[in-house]
């Protein structure tokens, strides 16, 4: 798998997934705010990486990509409405995004939490009534979307520890829970998603578990160093947020050169979690894109 192959996949895989939201998100209506809030926040924007995930996983082990691209549509208004939620004025207070202003500078703070409230409940409806899905299939898309999201030790759990250590002395162990909540916990969900399309048996689902929850870790990591050496106008979104709100990071405890090389070890261990399935070798150059990438 060559980087001009991946790039080819990434870049068909934003077009898919951006025409399959634009069709399940409601029209536009200049009179609607709610609406238009949902829109603003969803579309043409964003790597689209946990889409990308239920998609390659559920072609790796004989999915039907018709039903991953729609589990994939479901996370991603999760992942949207998490983005929103995060950068209100009581959670991390960044008033840029994605190359413009966050939701709640946009719009408002109220409309701005709606709008998060609305991506969430629409992604279950969205789950739940996935054409060419089996009943269980669609059952298990939606457990897993609520877990992974959810307060134990999903994603919401994440975010309320990420809020709880500010100020505080952190440790790896610490961090790792943190980030396997906030940020692994959409990540294992894509993965996991991607086998459920595909009907993957027990020992595949702790294989994609384990790439997800290691380039997971990987990710947190990246994303903090580039918080302290990215550029905003590349990233999309404010530089320096950690430090003025006081997070505790691995690039605060280890500096940027430790906390990549942690990176990297997990981007390995997420890689040989994979490495005997055959056409895993595109997920492992995504692994790779991900710890090298620049936004
Ligand atoms: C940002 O996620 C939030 C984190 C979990 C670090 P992404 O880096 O995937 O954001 P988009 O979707 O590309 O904007
Ligand atoms: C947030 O981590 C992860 C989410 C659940 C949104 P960050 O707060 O570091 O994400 P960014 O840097 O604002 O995208
Ligand atoms: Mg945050
Ligand atoms: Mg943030
Ligand atoms: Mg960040």
């Amino acid at each position: 798998m060559t980087k001009q192959e991946l790039a080819y996949h990434m870049q068909k895989n934003a077009s898919e997934i951006e025409d399959a939201l634009e069709e399940l998100l409601p029209s536009p209506n200049a009179q609607n705010p709610l609406t238009e809030a949902m829109r603003y926040s969803t579309l043409k924007a964003g790597k689209r990486v946990r889409p990308f995930l239920v998609r390659q996983f559920s072609a790796l082990f004989g999915g039907d990509d018709t039903v991953a691209i729609r589990f994939g549509c479901a996370l991603e208004m999760i992942h949207c409405y998490s983005l929103i939620h995060d950068d209100l004025p009581c959670m991390d207070d960044d008033d840029y995004r994605r190359g413009k202003p966050s939701c709640h500078a946009a719009f408002d703070e109220a409309t701005a939490l709606l709008a998060g409230d609305a991506l969430l409940t629409l992604a279950f409806s969205v789950a739940s009534t996935t054409p060419h899905a089996d009943a269980a299939k669609r059952c298990n898309a939606v457990m897993l979307l609520s877990e992974c999201s959810g307060w134990n030790g999903g994603m919401i759990g994440g975010q309320m520890l990420d809020l709880l250590y500010e100020d505080k002395e952190t440790d790896e162990h610490i961090l790792n829970l943190i980030n396997d909540g906030k940020t692994g916990g959409l990540l294992r969900c894509a993965a996991l998603l991607g086998c459920v399309a595909a009907g993957a048996g027990a020992k595949e689902m702790r294989a994609a578990e384990a790439y997800a929850k290691n380039i997971g870790r990987a990710f947190q990591i990246i994303d903090d160093i580039l918080d302290v050496l990215g550029d905003r106008s590349m990233l999309g979104k404010p530089v320096g947020s950690d430090e003025e709100n006081h997070k505790s990071t691995f690039a605060k405890i280890y500096g940027t050169t430790g906390a990549f090389k942690l990176a990297k070890d997990y981007t390995d261990i997420a890689c040989s979690a994979i490495a005997g399935y055959p056409g895993s070798d595109l997920l492992i150059e995504y692994a790779m894109m991900l710890l090298n990438r620049k936004k």
